[in-house]
């Protein structure tokens, strides 16, 4: 199955070499791509837009033979696509139908902590949690999933996760691809492990540093899909929703194409490239030009010539191999009516004369600090209405990224140097090459509640879930940190 080998930290890894991993060459595309569709929602009498999500148990036909028991939003397997404006209040009417706890977090969602579906905001099984907040960020792809304490890697992995698309007036003037389902595809990056039952492998051991690595691709929970495309530019919605797996997205011909946002919305520019890496949790929209009557797929490769040097190592991605993704076919005729402009959205632009803290964060097994998360311990309290710089380093061999609740970050710089064209727009996820020092900057708008905590961790689910994980509150001016409440979903 595999070689043992010694990682850098002292971390016994195996590297994963399992021969059915599906490289390029061995997957037949003989799949619909499926396209979630998107969430119905209501106006309710105070105006704000409703939304019922329904966590579900159920079994989706993956492959050949039996069905696979999953869980999903309102659905089998993954959920439907949430969509709402800048400056709409939004509700989420969510009922857990499962018959474990869990929660559903708004990944890269500025908002109250109280209504973040973090660890805390935990859903007992029959269970009902209706959060309610403003939209007040730029247009962005988003995404949801559940946040259980200890149990994150084992909900998202059965298949809880969904897309959450934020728009706004200014990314609507420009005249993108934007015709959901049709030029404008989610993509929700996925891979999975199936016994010889089809049911899935949640064995998480099996890679003792990382947790649980398929071998399977899955897009928006298909198996070796194609898509047709019908426009000549198409945006693709690219989601990282894996536990582990980090992919560096690239097209079979290396075709070039244009990185138009990250995690937080519109880059300020137009990237060109053909690759982008992205880490669990990490989104990017790419535009893609396609030539009529061609046929192109979109791969895992295993290193980032695109990207430079510098880009974090890659490892547990298929060895030396590429991975085959999705294979797009393009009609006889292709209608052309959008285009990619030069300028996209705004750079971010964080006044730095005025930091008012710096932290640092290294981290190392699965600790921050050296010190594993606790329900019951709030980190610290950072200030409303400041921005703060946060050093981050992985000091370990392993693969890490770094992730805050609430906020968009800016990427300072990596080692002194300024980041990569890539990280130059708003991230709220960033994957972490060993040994550099990342500095983030991020400026806290959101006063809460001292005693209701927001995360920051590792996104690789096994950490996340095995400690690798702290949390901070949003405090006023002369205000202490609070006491997390007994009751809230500590278990
Ligand atoms: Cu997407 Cu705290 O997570
Ligand atoms: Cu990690």
């Amino acid at each position: 199955l595999g070689a043992l080998v010694l990682g850098g930290g002292g971390t016994v890894a195996y590297l994963y070499s399992q021969a059915k991993i599906n490289t390029v060459g061995q997957v037949d595309f003989d799949n619909a791509l499926a396209v979630p569709p998107l969430a119905e929602s209501a106006i309710d009498g105070n105006g704000a837009r409703v939304f019922r999500l329904e966590v579900q148990a159920g079994e989706r036909q993956f492959k050949d033979g039996p069905a696979t028991p999953t869980w999903g939003v309102n659905g089998a397997y993954l959920g439907p696509t949430l969509r709402a404006s800048r400056g709409e209040e939004v509700a989420v009417a969510v009922h857990n139908g499962i018959d474990e706890t869990t929660s559903l977090h708004w990944h890269g969602m500025h908002l109250p902590a109280a209504q973040d579906g973090g660890p805390h905001q935990a859903v007992e099984p029959d269970g009902d949690w209706t959060p309610q907040w403003t939209i007040n960020q730029p247009a962005a792809t988003l995404w949801y999933h559940p946040h259980p304490h200890g149990q994150t890697g084992k909900h998202v992995y059965r298949g809880v996760a969904g897309m959450f698309i934020l728009d706004d007036d200014q990314a609507d003037e420009l005249n993108l691809p934007a015709e959901y389902g049709v030029d404008d595809l989610p993509m929700i990056v996925q891979d999975r492990r199936f016994h010889d039952d089809n049911t899935l492998d949640e064995d998480a051991s099996f890679i003792s540093s990382i947790g649980i690595l398929g071998d399977e691709i899955l897009v928006n929970g298909t198996m070796g899909p194609y898509r047709e495309v019908t426009t000549r530019l198409v945006r693709l919605r690219l989601l990282n929703a894996s536990n582990a797996r980090v992919f560096n997205f690239g097209f079979s011909d290396d075709r070039g194409f244009d990185m138009i946002a990250s995690d937080g919305g519109l880059l300020a520019a137009p990237f060109r490239t053909d690759r982008i890496q992205l880490s669990p949790g990490e989104r990017a929209e790419i535009v893609v030009a396609f030539a009529p009557g061609e046929t192109v797929d979109l791969r895992s490769y295993p290193n980032s010539p695109g990207l430079g040097a510098d880009a974090p190592q890659l490892r547990f991605n298929g060895g030396e191999d590429s991975l085959d993704v999705c294979r797009f076919t393009a009609a006889a005729e292709l209608t052309d009516e959008t285009e990619v402009p030069d300028t996209l959205g705004e750079a971010p632009d964080l006044d730095l004369d005025d930091v008012a803290a710096e932290r640092s964060f290294e981290l190392l097994g699965f600790e921050i600090n050296g010190e594993s998360m606790d329900m019951n311990r709030i980190d610290f309290g950072v200030r409303v209405d400041t921005t703060e710089v946060w050093e981050v380093v992985n000091v370990d061999g392993d693969t890490h990224n770094f992730h805050v609740h609430d906020v968009q970050f800016q990427v300072l710089d990596i080692d002194g140097q300024a980041p990569p064209e890539y990280l130059s727009g708003w991230k709220d996820t960033v994957q972490l090459a060993t040994s550099k020092r990342y500095r983030l900057a991020m400026r806290f708008s959101e006063y809460t509640d001292p005693n209701v905590p927001y995360m920051y961790h590792c996104h690789i689910l096994f950490h996340e879930d095995s400690g690798l994980m702290g949390q901070f509150v949003v405090l006023g001016e002369d205000e202490a940190i609070g006491r997390v409440p007994e009751s809230t979903g500590a278990h």
